[in-house]
């Protein structure tokens, strides 16, 4: 069943496209990753979703909802953390939590349960005020706050933008516990990694549309196979071996003279593998490393958007 769906979602301000015919489906209890830069859309269609902001023009529905005209039923289906900080800095954790409790209209002893299983399943009993937090609790407590009511869909704007790479660890925990539990989570970020560890599928966004979507391996693929590295120990063979690998790959070679390195494309793994590495030998060099591997998503998202300079 599908939890989330856009077709031809469209937002305009003035004669600018913010999004310009968004399309997404998201089905029940997966992760879908909308991966892009910034300014690329995903706050908006966010927005649009969580029946904040009107489209101008498409649909939308979350848990079979349109967020048009059946915004308060959508709004029952669904939990929002947002880029900006939702709770108050003065208040506790416990505090903060039973104040949500009580704005979704929770009785105070369901809000001061519920606010004690979130505050453990989160690690977030400390007795100070959220200011003392680390940036990584802050988020989980923003987390925690958008899952009073439990919603089946959970839509996460940047959840890790700025944190340091424990508190994201922390981050991508907490998201994976939700989907073994039954969530469905739609989460934007401008992170190639985040997108390749959480999501099931993956819609890289740029300029207001979609640019490519797939699930990270096909992302991947898409740009061509594998990838044959080599690191050579002898910097004076560098070019040798280098034509050793072009003659394999039949593709670009690089060369990076700093780390002694040939990086080409390659169709068929497995001959490539063995050809290079008798030719290597029989020529004499010595290799420190060779690696089949497939290309990161930094290199798919470079080729697809053109942003981050070329490689
Ligand atoms: N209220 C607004 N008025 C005018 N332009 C906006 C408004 N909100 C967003 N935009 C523009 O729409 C584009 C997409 O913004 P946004 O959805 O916030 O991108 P992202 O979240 O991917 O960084 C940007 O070019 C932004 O400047
Ligand atoms: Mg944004």
């Amino acid at each position: 069943m599908t939890a989330v769906l856009a077709q031809g979602l469209r937002k305009t301000y003035g004669e600018k496209a913010a999004l310009d015919g968004i399309d997404l489906e998201v089905a029940r209890g997966t992760v879908c990753g909308l991966l892009g830069p910034n300014g690329a859309g995903k706050t908006t269609a966010v927005r649009i979703l969580t029946t904040l902001l009107r489209p101008s023009g498409g649909r939308a529905e979350v848990a079979g909802f349109d967020v048009v005209s059946q915004p308060r039923q959508a709004r029952r289906n669904l939990g929002l953390v947002g880029q900006g900080a939702a709770v108050d800095e003065l208040l506790t954790g416990r505090q903060n939590l039973e104040l949500f409790g009580r704005l979704y209209h929770l009785g105070p002893a369901a809000a001061r349960r519920r606010a004690a299983e979130l505050l453990e399943r989160f690690g977030l009993e400390h007795p100070g005020p959220a200011k003392e937090y680390s940036g990584g609790m802050r988020r989980r407590l923003d987390l925690a706050a958008s899952l009073i009511l439990a919603p089946p869909v959970l839509f996460l704007d940047e959840p890790t933008t700025g944190l340091d790479p424990r508190s994201r660890a922390e981050i991508w925990r907490a998201v994976r516990d939700l989907v073994s539990d039954g969530t469905t989570v739609l989460l934007t970020t401008q992170y190639l990694e985040e997108a390749d560890q959480l999501a099931d599928r993956i819609s890289v966004v740029d300029a207001g549309r979609v640019v490519a979507e797939g699930t990270p391996d096909e992302l991947k693929s898409k740009l061509g196979g594998d990838r044959l590295d080599v690191v050579v120990h002898d910097p004076e063979r560098l070019d040798r071996a280098a034509e050793i690998v072009g003659r394999a790959s039949g593709g670009p070679v690089e060369v990076d003279r700093d780390t002694r390195h040939v990086s080409a494309p390659v169709s068929d793994r497995v001959r490539a593998l063995m050809d290079v590495l008798a030719a290597l030998s029989a020529a004499g060099i010595e290799a420190e490393d060779v690696a089949l591997r497939r290309p990161t998503l930094d290199e798919v998202f470079l080729n697809l958007t053109g942003t981050g300079g070329g490689r």
